[in-house]
């Protein structure tokens, strides 16, 4: 994509994290922004923040793992702008802990926003964009877990793995179908964010009253450790999306470091040999 002003981006999870840096990235682009998160109050008071700052801006408080929140979402976006031309399909949880300890509950709570709330966006934004016929990008957020198996994340790395295939098969299905319409997908490692307080918007019917262990607590504030401690900002990995867009690249690798990981899992695959713990090497 290079024609960017005037130009219609919406960001889910575009409240916090890395959906507000993309947003504030976009905008400086002088792309109209359409924020979608679950969480009203950070919606509320982003929003505010871009209209002060004199961006067109609207935001749209959505469920992505909801269907009829998607498509609600992309109806409200052509109301108001009449178009749309990058979709960032970002908002997340993070759950942690031992593959068959996790409740349905969490399976469910987990698959909602980053799996359902990618397959939603990609379902319902993809037609609209290829029937503009205009330039525009699809950017879905992985993570590094999309490339790796992690021990203690299974139930995100489980997510994010679907969500790294979807793209790449996405990716193939838009080439044969379109010269204007292009999809990324972004995986970065540890970015200080709220990632790690993804518990905040567990929907009521979903929360667990099981106990939290030791354990538990223990690998949760591992996770907040790692995650306050990530070398690169959410602004930095902004920069890196917008650029791939604009290039028309597909892997966003933000954090060099961790490939040689990446490349130790391919090994292990066609060597065919035991998955190896990249987190102890
Ligand atoms: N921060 C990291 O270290 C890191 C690393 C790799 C990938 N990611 C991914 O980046 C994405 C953004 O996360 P972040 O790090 O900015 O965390 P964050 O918690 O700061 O932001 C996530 C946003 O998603 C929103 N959200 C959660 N559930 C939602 C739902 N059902 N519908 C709509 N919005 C919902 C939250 O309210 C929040 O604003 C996630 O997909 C996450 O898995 C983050």
């Amino acid at each position: 994509m290079k024609e960017f002003t005037n130009r219609v981006a919406v960001i889910t999870g575009g409240a916090s994290g890395l959906g507000r840096a993309m947003a504030w990235r976009f905008a400086r682009e002088g792309m109209k922004i359409v924020l979608a998160d679950i969480e009203q109050t950070t919606l509320d008071a982003t929003l505010k923040e871009f209209q002060d700052s004199g961006h067109e801006a609207i935001a749209v408080q959505c469920d992505v793992s909801r269907a009829a929140d998607v498509e609600a979402l992309a109806e409200q976006t052509l109301a108001a702008f009449g178009a749309v031309h990058v979709v960032c399909n970002n908002a997340g949880v993070a759950p942690g802990g031992l593959v068959w300890e996790h409740t349905v509950k969490d399976w469910e709570w987990a698959m909602g926003p980053n799996v359902w709330g990618v397959i939603h966006g990609v379902r319902v934004f993809t037609p609209i964009l290829l029937k503009q016929n205009t330039e525009g990008h699809i950017v879905n957020t992985a993570s590094v877990a999309g490339l790796l198996s992690l021990p203690g994340m299974a139930l995100y790395c489980v997510t994010k793995h679907a969500v790294v295939t979807l793209t790449e098969c996405l990716h193939h299905d838009l080439v044969e179908h379109s010269d204007k319409v292009r999809c990324s997908v972004l995986c970065p490692a540890y970015v200080p964010t709220r990632i790690a307080e993804s518990e905040r918007n567990r929907p009521a019917h979903l929360r667990d009253d099981r106990p939290k262990s030791e354990q538990d607590l223990r690998r949760e504030e591992g996770l907040r450790h790692a995650v306050e401690s990530g070398r690169i900002s959410a602004d930095q990995v902004a920069d890196a999306v917008f650029d791939a867009i604009r290039d028309e690249r597909f892997y966003i690798l933000t954090h060099q470091r961790i490939k040689p990981a990446i490349e130790t899992r391919m090994q292990d695959i066609l060597l065919e040999r035991l998955p190896t713990n990249t987190l102890k090497r």
